[in-house]
């Protein structure tokens, strides 16, 4: 009874901890529009490098966004007094791994739609798997090689690993919810 309710612990800190990487992506639906990350060009088959559905607003709303929540929840966490739901005791360092949070998220999204460009899949058509873990993808190439001994002591040391796995597992569903409430608020075209 013990080691589930450590389980789920551990999986609702590791949710917590990712908050700052889960947001962006939502958030980038919120601020996006204007200008292409791409600025419109094109590779030499006529594709586009990312699409239409990368725009700047897009990577900075959603990194800012990312990286303000992460600050707020250090806040609340802090006025509790539970140390151990935070990143850093460090301010300096906690901004650094939310940075890494965040824009990893985004720049992994970036990655996705490149991928998605080179297989000739249309801006906003479904990409199973891709469009599910691209931001995921894309926070941990950043943050294992920068910050590995964070990576390692908080997702996978011991029971934590557990709350990791948790986290792979819930994606999928955490994505689909999030598509469905941004396709029924009309920011969304399609619910995926
Ligand atoms: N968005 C943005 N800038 C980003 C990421 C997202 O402006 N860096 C906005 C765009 O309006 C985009 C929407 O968020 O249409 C949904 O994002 P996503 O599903 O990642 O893009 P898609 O339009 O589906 O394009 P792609 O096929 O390239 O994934
Ligand atoms: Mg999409």
């Amino acid at each position: 009874m013990a080691d589930i309710v450590d389980a789920v612990l551990a999986i609702m800190r590791v949710l917590w901890l990712m908050v700052p990487m889960l947001i962006p992506n939502s958030a980038a639906v919120l601020f996006g529009g204007g200008t292409p990350v791409d600025f419109g060009k094109k590779m030499k088959d006529g594709t586009r490098y990312l699409g239409d559905g990368k725009t700047w607003r897009g990577l900075a709303g959603g990194t800012l966004s990312g990286m303000v929540v992460g600050l707020i929840q250090v806040g609340l966490m802090t006025a509790l007094d539970i140390p151990e739901w935070t990143y850093d005791p460090c301010i300096i360092c906690t901004v650094f791994i939310l940075f890494l949070l965040a824009f990893g998220s985004m720049f992994g999204d970036m990655l996705g739609s490149f991928v998605k460009r080179r297989m000739k899949i249309k801006r906003g058509a479904k990409a199973p798997i891709l469009d599910q873990y691209d931001f995921l993808f894309g926070t941990l190439i950043l943050i294992i090689p920068i910050e590995w001994e964070w990576f390692h002591e908080n997702m996978l040391d011991g029971i934590y690993l557990v709350g990791f796995i948790g986290l792979i597992v819930l994606i999928p569903f955490m994505h689909r919810a999030m598509n469905i409430i941004g396709f029924k608020m009309g920011k969304k075209d399609v619910p995926w």
